[in-house]
C-alpha cells in the first residue's frame, strides 16, 4: 500500500516519533511505501512531497520539529480545495493518508473522509486538549520544559522578594498551566477554563507576605480571563490564522500591571512561548508518539478510515475523527481538585477566581 503522512498545525515534540514508527513499522510488517505531504494541508493544496523511506526517518527519533514542516493552510477555506487535495493524493498513487494533528488539522480530515478519501488521525498538540485521548504527545515534553522554568524563576524570585507571573500556551484549555503549576509548585495557577477576579488573586498574594512568605509565583494560561469586563483572553494583534485563531499572549504583562498596583509587590513576567514547543520530546513523548505512529498503520490496514489513534487506559485504540474534533478536551474536575488540594483552605478561593 502506498500511505502519505501529513503534519498540520503548530509543530509539537514527538511528530518526527510518529513518522518515524509508522514507516519502519509499515515497511518492515506490511511492505508499505510512504510519501511525505509537505507543510501540513498546503503539500496536498500545492503538491508538494518528498519521499519517506527508511533512510528518510533514520536518527529523526528525538529531532523536535517535523521532517515534514507543517502549516495552519486549511483547504477548506479556498474553492475546491477539498477536491484538489483529493486530486493530489490521486496523483502521487497515495492510497491512503495519515494526518498528525490537532483539532483543525483533524477537522480537515474529517471533512476529506465524508468526501471518499482513506484517512486516519493522529492527535498532536503541546495544549493536550483534543478529546477522546487521555493525552496528546508533546504535552509531557512541555510540561516539563514549564516546571524547570517554575523552579528557576523559583530562585530568583525568592532572592528579590519578587511576584513573578508566568505566562505558559494553552488557547482553550489549561492543562499546561495546571500540571506544570503543581509540579512547579506554584502559588496561584489561571487557566482558560475558569476566568479570575484579579482583585482575589491580589488578596492572596498580599496574605502569603503578610505570614512571611516574602515572594510568589503565579502561572497563567495564555487563554486565561479576567472575569471583570468579559472581554475574552489578551490578544496579540495580527491576522488571525485560516482557522479563524486570533493570536493570544500579553496576559502575563496585564495581570503583572494589576498586581503590582494592588499589592505594591515587584512583580516580573517571564512568557514562555515557543520555547514550549521546540526541542528534544521527552521519553514519554517519544514512546506516546511511537505507540501512535505503530497505531495508525495498523488502523490503515484495519480499514479503520475517519478514526484517530487515541489514548484510553495506557492503551491505544481507536474513536471516530468526528468525536475527536466535536470539542475541545478542557481542564476536568479532578485536576482542579488536584491543584486545590494542596492549597491552605483561605487560599482556595483565589485559584477558584
Ligand atoms: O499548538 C497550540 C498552540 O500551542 C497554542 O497554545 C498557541 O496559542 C498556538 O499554538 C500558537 O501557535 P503559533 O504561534 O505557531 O501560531
Amino acid at each position: 500500500m502506498k500511505i502519505g503522512i501529513l503534519t498540520g498545525g503548530g509543530d509539537c515534540p514527538g511528530l518526527n516519533a510518529v513518522i518515524r514508527a509508522a514507516v519502519r513499522k509499515g515497511t518492515f510488517h506490511y511492505e508499505d511505501q510512504f510519501i511525505g505531504f509537505l507543510e501540513g494541508w498546503r503539500g496536498l493544496m500545492e503538491n508538494k512531497t518528498m519521499p519517506l523511506d527508511l533512510q528518510a526517518v533514520a536518527g529523526i527519533l528525538p529531532r523536535g520539529g517535523t521532517i515534514l514542516r507543517t502549516s495552519r493552510t486549511n483547504p477548506a477555506k479556498k474553492p475546491d480545495g477539498l477536491d484538489t487535495c483529493i486530486a493530489t493524493l490521486k496523483k502521487n498513487g497515495a492510497d491512503a493518508l495519515i494526518a498528525i494533528g490537532g483539532d483543525d488539522t483533524l477537522s480537515v480530515a474529517t471533512k476529506l473522509f465524508d468526501k471518499g478519501v482513506r484517512v486516519v488521525g493522529v492527535p498532536k498538540t503541546i495544549d493536550n486538549d483534543l478529546a477522546g485521548t487521555d493525552f496528546t504527545f508533546g504535552f509531557d515534553t512541555a510540561v516539563n520544559v514549564v516546571t524547570e522554568a517554575i523552579d528557576r524563576v523559583h530562585t530568583t524570585a525568592e532572592a528579590h522578594n519578587r511576584v513573578m507571573v508566568v505566562e505558559v500556551m494553552g488557547r482553550d484549555a489549561g492543562w499546561i498551566a495546571i500540571y506544570s503549576g503543581i509540579a512547579g509548585g506554584a502559588d496561584v495557577i489561571l487557566i482558560p477554563e475558569q476566568p479570575f477576579d484579579v482583585d482575589t488573586v491580589a488578596a492572596k498574594i498580599r496574605r502569603r507576605h503578610e505570614r512571611g512568605r516574602y515572594f510568589s509565583i503565579v502561572v497563567v494560561a495564555e487563554g486565561a480571563k479576567f472575569a471583570a469586563g468579559k472581554n475574552g483572553p489578551v490578544l496579540q494583534g495580527g491576522e488571525k490564522d485560516e482557522f479563524g485563531h486570533a493570536r493570544l499572549g500579553g496576559i502575563a504583562n496585564t495581570l503583572a500591571q494589576e498586581l503590582e498596583r494592588r499589592t505594591g509587590f515587584e512583580t516580573r513576567t517571564v512568557v514562555l512561548g515557543h520555547i514550549q514547543r521546540g526541542g528534544s520530546p521527552t521519553a514519554f513523548d517519544r514512546v506516546l508518539a511511537t505507540r501512535y505512529g505503530l497505531g495508525a498503520v495498523d488502523m490503515v490496514h484495519r480499514g479503520e478510515f475517519g478514526k484517530m489513534a487515541a489514548l484510553r487506559a495506557n492503551k491505544i485504540i481507536s474513536i471516530p475523527l468526528a468525536e475527536a474534533t466535536a470539542k475541545n478536551r478542557t481542564v476536568d474536575q479532578e485536576m482542579m481538585n488536584a491543584a486545590f488540594g494542596i492549597l491552605e483552605d483561605e487560599e482556595k478561593e483565589a485559584v477558584a477566581g
